[in-house]
């Protein structure tokens, strides 16, 4: 059983982790301290520029009426159409006026619990490197265009920046019960992969939709994923796919919604009952689910990625 300790309510200093609290073995850069913050951001030249304003133009003519109203704004408020790939000094100004958000460059992924550290310190780590024109398309590890272009705008809203301030907090109590899993699926099926109602529409907020052309599209308006509201102890025993199209969407109310399931939650008890793998698969659809739409799972079915299947 791990052994760490109750967060301290500041959040101010990087605790040690506890040896039987497993982490991802992940190789720090020699070059970086403990929070594996880099110096300074990278310089990019023209044509790094010219990726990342391919990339935000391609994505700017999917997102209008797909992607959520305060994502949109966002963008604008952030300026990240200006040209080239954005400077995180100037972001973080703006953002900080707005929300008291800062982006911070880092060199890959990182340890989950400097990475929790980081949010419950309202800071967000960010890639420090683009894609080149090879990987346009698709790359495993998170690059600046990932990083800033689909998670930063949603920091511009309050009650979603306080969110993400608040799930850095929960990560803590996710490793003390060995319960890092079932958070990741939280996570994943909100930050990453999230839907929110607006009017009769469901827009996307999450940044793994709206970095990439394809699944805005899929996520929103296709018949083959199924759309069930969010909830918070179903989703944390959900499985979910990392290299392809979502079988199953969650949707918000709002992030009002969003911000009480989570913060309202008695994650000890939580966590005490909840087992180690995942109870339902991906496209299970369950008697609790308050269901948008149910989906064909057609994508799915035919093979998805790989396949040839259409996203339909
Ligand atoms: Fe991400």
């Amino acid at each position: 059983m791990a052994t760490l300790t109750e967060p301290k309510s500041d959040f101010s200093a990087l605790p040690e982790m506890p040896a039987d609290v497993f982490t991802a073995p992940l190789q720090k850069p020699a070059h970086l301290g403990d929070d594996w913050l880099e110096p300074k951001q990278a310089e990019y030249g023209p044509d790094q520029d010219a990726i990342w304003d391919d990339l935000f133009n391609r994505q700017m003519s999917v997102l209008p009426g797909r992607a959520a109203t305060a994502f949109m704004e966002g963008t604008e408020k952030l300026d990240l159409g200006r040209g080239g790939v954005p400077d995180f000094g100037r972001i973080s100004e703006e953002l900080d006026k707005l929300t008291g958000w800062s982006v911070v460059p880092v060199p890959m992924l990182i340890p989950d619990h400097v990475f929790f550290w980081h949010l419950a310190n309202r800071r967000f780590p960010a890639g420090n490197f683009i894609r080149t024109r090879e990987t346009f398309d698709y790359i495993q590890e998170p690059d600046v265009f990932h990083d800033v272009f689909g998670h930063v705008p949603m920091l511009t809203d309050p009650t979603y920046a306080d969110y993400m301030q608040e799930y850095g907090r929960a990560g803590w109590k996710a490793m003390k019960y060995n319960r890092l899993k079932a958070l990741g699926a939280l996570y994943w099926y909100t930050v990453e992969f999230g839907l929110i109602m607006e009017g009769d529409d469901v827009r996307a907020y999450g940044a793994g939709i709206l970095s990439g052309p394809t699944e805005v599209v899929f996520a929103t308006e296709a018949k083959s994923p199924n759309r069930i509201m969010l909830n918070v102890d179903r989703v944390m025993r959900t499985d979910y796919v990392i290299s392809d199209l979502q079988p199953t969407y969650f949707v918000i109310e709002s992030f009002d919604d969003l911000f009480r399931q989570t913060v309202e939650r008695d994650f000890d008890r939580l966590y005490t009952n909840l087992p180690p793998a995942f109870t339902y698969a991906n496209s299970a659809i369950i008697d609790v689910d308050y269901v948008v739409s149910r989906g064909t799972q057609e994508y799915l079915l035919r093979g998805g990625r790989g396949s040839g299947a259409e996203a339909v």
